[in-house]
């Protein structure tokens, strides 16, 4: 009996010890925004708001004294968050406003309403996404990833571009993923299933780097304007983002995600600290990860690909000629 007792006592101590020591490990290696920046009289927008990373990152900015815009696609959702936020941080002016980036007609009635009802725009997150889902096509022709992850965010970027200046200094925040270092895009083929084995990683990856470089060539057209942009990675966060995979490995994720992924609040950290720290200012186009400076994806340097991206982009959401002079 004794010896069966120590027996499971040394097998729980060989599991448990290690996760431990991984989880402290975790913990001391994820980066923190400890800015003090208060956000009273501003306003900020943040994507996909409702939930995981989205769902921290406008707390946040509500707790800061912020005008706080949650921009989801599912009403309930998003209201059941804004009574969240509002109950911790007793911050009433958290409003609900409903896009769905996978359309671009969404998009555009979302940017008007913005346009025509709010007075100004300090911050816009780009925080939406989605991942893990079988290729298919939207209403609009495009990719349903490649547009939930960029086209809808560079459409909406493009068309909130005039609110952002009048406010400037301002800032856009968009976010990437580590995967965009298993990211290659094909320009001719954005919409089409990547032409490898791992065609869902491949197809989110492409999107992620795509989010990279996206900002660069943004940052590069808005210089002298006063807003300036950033990109992030938030690490390995434990939130809803695979909720389209199979039950099977969705079961077998969350479990492992349980031991090594950060919790939503600490996923927020880089978000946040892009939105608001000082420490950023003069730094468009950098990619962040852990509060800090972080290692760009090889591919997201080429300039020429940016600028590449960001043409066949303006064709495939089809920017009017007016529409591209906001950001020539
Ligand atoms: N979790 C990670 O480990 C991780 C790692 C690297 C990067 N990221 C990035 O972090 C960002 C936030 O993801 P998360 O992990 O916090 O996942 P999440 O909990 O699933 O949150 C994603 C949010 O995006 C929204 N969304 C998805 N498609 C949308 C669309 N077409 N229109 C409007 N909203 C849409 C979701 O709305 P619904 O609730 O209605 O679905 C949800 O509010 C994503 O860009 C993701 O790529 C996450």
């Amino acid at each position: 009996m004794t010896c069966c007792l120590m027996s499971i006592i040394t097998v729980l101590a060989y599991i448990l010890v290690p996760i431990s020591i991984f989880k402290i490990f975790l913990k001391l290696t994820t980066g923190w925004d400890r800015s003090p920046t208060c956000l009273v009289g501003k306003t900020a927008i943040i994507t996909g708001a409702n939930s995981g990373i989205g769902f921290y990152t406008a707390q946040d900015f509500a707790k800061r004294g912020a005008r706080v815009i949650l921009a989801c696609r599912n009403r309930q959702k998003a209201e059941e968050a804004k009574f969240k936020i509002i109950e911790a941080t007793g911050n009433p002016n958290v409003v609900v406003r409903i896009v769905d980036l996978s359309s671009l007609a969404s998009v555009r009635a979302f940017a008007k309403e913005i346009n025509e009802t709010e007075t100004r725009l300090d911050i816009l997150v780009n925080n939406a996404g989605l991942g893990g889902m079988e290729h298919q096509l939207t209403a609009d022709g495009l990719s349903l990833i490649m547009q939930s992850n960029h086209f809808g965010p560079f459409l909406l970027t493009h068309l909130l571009t005039e609110l952002l200046k009048k406010c400037a200094p301002s800032r856009v925040v968009n976010v990437s993923s580590k995967a965009a270092d298993y990211g290659k895009l094909d320009l001719n083929n954005l919409n089409g299933p990547p032409d490898s084995y791992f065609t869902k990683s491949r197809d989110y990856a492409n999107t992620k780097l795509c989010n990279i470089l996206f900002t660069a060539e943004l940052a590069r057209r808005l210089k002298g304007s006063g807003v300036e942009t950033y990109v992030i990675q938030p690490g390995l966060v434990k939130t809803e983002i695979l909720q389209h995979l199979p039950l099977i490995n969705r079961l077998a994720v969350q479990a492992l995600a349980s031991i090594t992924h950060k919790n939503g609040e600490e996923g927020a950290q880089t978000s946040i600290y892009a939105s608001v720290s000082k420490d950023v200012i003069g730094k468009s186009g950098e990619y962040f990860g852990e509060c800090k400076k972080w290692r760009m994806p090889s591919a997201a340097k080429n300039k020429e690909l940016a600028r590449k991206l960001w043409e066949k982009s303006e064709e495939l959401v089809q920017l009017t000629h007016q529409e591209r002079q906001l950001l020539q």
